[in-house]
């Protein structure tokens, strides 16, 4: 009698704690998602996160230099002369990670960097200075104040690499950059996929959340943060480029198949904890993959020309 009376409480009290969590989360749940459809007025605010987002140094974090690799990839295969005298712009080129490289292999040309952060800037031009180089300089600035201040034709080759899912109405600047191009010019720029980002909440379990991600090309996707992020489908991107004028060279993946500790491929392969003789694996993988299922990446890269004028 006493043994079923026992039984009985635990298990009335075990279902009372499981309804209340279940309560809590629903309730925080709804929370969240109300903050999430606030006006995203603020770019003071983005601002402010995205500086606070480049403490994270990817010109040293481990497995970083892995993937700028693929977009250098991406440099060489355009097969442009090294010894030319280009124009090459990095817009939000953070530390310099992809700065300094191409820098270092288009000794002839002048490389600006250009980025909203100061530390970021700091960074950028002390990894400069180590590798010895005069053809580089940069500048702290929005991409969008720093292309008001260009001409037409302003520079041959354009870098927007990991920015855009940062920046809310990249369609814009993007818009801006290609139109600030030479003709011939080229421009590599990567995005934050869709697929990325919907398989994160799937991760979490947030399902309500990634509902709104496959409906939307914008939001705030982390819980109690106000970092707004972007992300697109490699079909839409191709389009919109394509729209834009532009000559779809190439589209790739970064990431398809590994990934930095928290994203997607995690636990398959994180290329900062690999052997030479792995890693070297993991490139001929992810290359594979890379083109053909750009979508898998954590970002869907593009490199795009812009079409010589018709005399
Ligand atoms: C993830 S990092 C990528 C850095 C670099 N492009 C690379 O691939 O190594 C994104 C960078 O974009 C910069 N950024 C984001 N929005 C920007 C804006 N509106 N104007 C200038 N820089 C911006 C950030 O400050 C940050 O350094």
């Amino acid at each position: 009698m006493f043994i079923r009376f026992y039984f009985n409480t635990l298990r009335f009290l075990r279902r009372s704690f499981l309804t209340s969590i279940r309560i809590l989360r629903t309730v925080e749940n709804s929370i969240w998602i109300r903050e999430r459809n606030l006006t995203i007025d603020s770019e003071l605010l983005q601002n402010r996160r995205v500086v606070a987002s480049t403490e994270y140094d990817m010109s040293s974090e481990p497995g970083e230099d892995y993937y700028a690799r693929q977009y250098l990839r991406a440099v060489d295969r355009l097969s442009l002369d090294t010894s030319a005298t280009l124009k090459i712009v990095d817009f939000g080129c953070g530390q310099g990670r992809l700065t300094v490289p191409i820098a270092q292999k288009f000794r002839n040309s002048e490389v600006t960097g250009v980025d909203l952060s100061e530390e970021a800037i700091r960074s950028a031009r002390e990894n400069s200075t180590v590798a010895g180089l005069g053809n580089i300089s940069f500048l702290q600035s929005a991409i969008s104040d720093y292309l008001n201040t260009l001409e037409d034709s302003s520079f041959d080759l354009a870098l927007f690499t990991e920015v855009a899912f940062f920046l809310p109405g990249w369609e814009e600047v993007i818009s801006q950059v290609f139109h600030k191009l030479v003709p011939g010019g080229v421009a590599i720029a990567s995005f934050r996929s869709t697929y990325f980002t919907l398989m994160l909440q799937l991760r979490a379990k947030n399902f309500s959340s990634a509902f709104e991600i496959l409906q939307s090309s914008q939001g705030r996707v982390t819980p109690h943060d106000d970092l707004i992020f972007t992300w697109v489908n490699s079909i839409d991107l191709v389009d919109f480029c394509t729209q834009q004028g532009m000559d779809v060279l190439e589209l790739f993946g970064i990431g398809t198949s590994s990934g930095i500790r928290g994203d997607l491929f995690d636990s398959f392969a994180q290329p900062g904890n690999l052997r030479e003789e792995q890693l070297s694996i993991l490139e001929a993988i992810e290359e594979k993959y890379a083109s053909l299922l750009p979508d898998l990446g954590r970002y869907i890269a593009i490199v795009v020309k812009k079409p010589q004028i018709l005399e």
